[in-house]
């Protein structure tokens, strides 16, 4: 523990927490709770919570597994109504239902756990907890069956059409969403990620082996009980080109029709953050969260439009639909610090409509995003997760969570960008746009941060040589409203057998590079979305697979209603882990 921040989140950091620990630990002044579990109902008929009896249609009026990105968007002036929105990336049957219950019930259900909530928040007064509303007006679950729209120049295509779709723009659901990001027009995007692994897909066909598809039975098996996840037949063979996109949502209408952007490309995309310029254009930050793939960026054909008008929000859903279409070329000097620095290019895969990349037409680049971006010789990187820029300085911080692969067998030895063989621990990467113009076709770029133990001989904190709090597999990132970077992990058991952690870092002034530890996730758990409102002193993260290496019979983490062993359970309760939504307040 150091001294405390000198902030509006003023806070005496943790220290380090054991990988074993199933605690979630925040610094001395504050205290935490749950605004929302697994299975919390969210409607006037949602069923209580029941993981002994799986049920469809219960988990489709509760609260999905598996948080992701998050975001509590206060919209009252008392700061005392919010809507919370975060996704639902992923299952983990083995530690969710008995190993007995109904097959067919439990695919039904892990489905209906999958995709996307809003739900209405209230509290007392601002800087005090929320809690959420049960069957508030703009409570909102979104599943595996949820109708989206496919808008852009691939909507309709061939690459587009099922038995069940002959258009070609109806897609139902949206799976594996990471990351994400909140617009300035007051929608959510939202990531589609590991896709993959809900299809089984003729490995010969176009794209699929580039995209990791496979004629093996899908990693979820919702195969079994729905056709359109089995790509082998021939009726949905296009179904997996229908994922793996940035989905658009927009919280404040429940019945609006959430959509599917194919102008901003398909790949394992982590999520999307927009940044607009002074003149209105709208550039969007995206990276391939898979090893020696790529960063990319869209920037809109359309101009952002501000205010409340019909007229500017029919203008500004617009802005994700068509645009250009880039993705990154670095070249740089490797310094003997790892301080590196250097030059960067937009290369476009489509620009004014057009395709720019060879025998490749836009449907194409659009659907075969990576294999576009191959051609181009874009910078294969070490899994791009969040990418997100400064509103404050228009600087865009990309987290690169680690590449164990970078320099092995025939694979890409290390670069200036990516400074390490074997890369276990991550890096950051802060780029400068040329003229700091969100549509700049170059960049400049840095090196923030190269992750591991401070005492780990190749880290490098900014120059900063002080003291610092252990760091590594960074992958969410975000920012506090004075310009302060925060970090959230993904990994750090496995490679410095530590909690994954929410770490705090500034970007400017002294203290650049001064890595500081803000809390601990529980055992298994990896620490998303986090929401840093530090002018009401408080932090929102998502505790994402609490206890994931666990089993029904074992569970491994007993987060977070830590029923204790001889005591049963209260109505709502669990012994077992539950992905939530936690808040982090200052103790009054
Ligand atoms: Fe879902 Fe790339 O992490
Ligand atoms: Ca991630
Ligand atoms: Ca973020
Ligand atoms: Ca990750």
């Amino acid at each position: 523990a150091g001294k405390a921040t000198a902030s509006a989140l003023a806070f005496t950091p943790i220290g380090p927490v054991d990988a074993a620990e199933d605690a979630f630990v925040v610094p001395q002044e504050y205290e935490w709770s749950t605004i929302l579990r697994w299975g919390d109902p969210l409607f006037d008929d949602s069923p209580a919570f029941d993981p002994e009896n799986p049920s469809a249609e219960a988990q489709e009026k509760q609260f999905g597994y598996n948080n992701d990105y998050l975001d509590i968007l206060v919209d009252n002036e008392a700061g005392t109504h919010a809507l919370l929105c975060c996704n639902h990336e992923y299952t983990n049957r083995g530690i969710m239902f008995p190993p007995d219950a109904d097959e067919e019930e439990v695919l039904r259900t892990l489905m209906a756990a999958h995709g996307f909530a809003v739900v209405e928040l209230e509290r007392r007064r601002a800087g005090r907890p929320w809690r959420y509303i049960q069957g508030a007006p703009k409570n909102r679950r979104i599943t595996a069956n949820t109708p989206f729209e496919l808008t852009g120049a691939a909507a309709g295509s061939e690459w587009m059409k099922t038995a069940d779709d002959p258009e070609g723009r109806t897609v139902l659901g949206t799976l594996g969403n990471c990351a994400g990001g909140t617009t300035p027009w007051g929608t959510i995007l939202s990531g589609e990620e590991n896709f993959n692994g809900y299809f089984k897909a003729d490995p010969q066909a176009r794209g699929n082996a580039r995209y990791g598809l496979n004629d093996r039975d899908s990693v979820y098996g919702f195969e079994k009980i729905d056709p359109r996840f089995d790509a082998t037949d021939e009726d949905y063979r296009n179904e997996p080109y229908r994922f793996g996109y940035i989905v658009e949502i927009d919280p404040s209408d429940p019945t609006s029709t959430p959509r599917k952007h194919t102008a901003m490309g398909r790949f394992k995309h982590e999520g999307a953050n927009v940044r607009v310029d002074e003149d209105g254009t709208v550039a969007a930050y995206m990276g391939d969260d898979e090893r020696f793939d790529y960063l990319y960026k869209f920037v809109s054909s359309r101009k952002f439009m501000a205010g409340d008008s019909a007229e500017a929000k029919a203008n500004n859903m617009l802005l994700l639909t068509e645009g250009d279409l880039y993705v990154a070329r670095f070249s740089g000097r490797q310094r003997p610090d790892n301080a590196n620095l250097g030059r960067g290019m937009w290369v476009p895969l489509i620009k004014n409509g057009r395709s720019r990349v060879p025998q490749m037409s836009v449907e194409e680049v659009l659907v075969f995003t990576r294999e576009a971006a191959d051609k181009m010789r874009a910078t294969p990187m070490d899994r791009c997760e969040d990418v997100e820029p400064s509103l404050k300085t228009g600087k865009v911080y990309v987290a690169c969570t680690n590449n164990t692969n970078r320099g092995t067998g025939s694979n890409p030895d290390a670069d200036a960008a990516n400074p390490r063989n074997q890369n276990k621990e991550g890096h950051v990467i802060e780029l400068t746009e040329s003229g700091n113009k969100a549509g700049a076709t170059s960049f400049d770029w840095n090196i923030l941060l190269v992750c591991g133990m401070p005492d780990q001989a190749g880290t490098y904190f900014a120059g900063w040589d002080g003291p610092v709090a252990p760091i590594s597999c960074p992958d969410n990132v975000a920012f506090d409203s004075e310009g302060t970077l925060w970090i959230s992990t993904d990994g750090q058991p496995g490679t410095i057998g530590l909690a994954d952690a929410l770490h705090r870092v500034p970007l400017e002034g002294e203290e650049r590079g001064h890595v500081t530890q803000f809390l601990a996730v529980p055992r298994d758990a990896e620490t998303c979305g986090p929401v840093i409102h530090d002018q009401d002193g408080s932090v929102f993260v998502a505790v994402q697979h609490p206890g994931e290496d666990g089993s029904w019979e074992q569970q491994n983490s007993f987060f977070p209603d830590y029923v204790p062993a001889q005591q049963r359970p209260r109505r709502g309760e669990w012994r077992g882990p539950r992905p939530s939504v936690v808040q982090v307040t200052k103790i009054r």
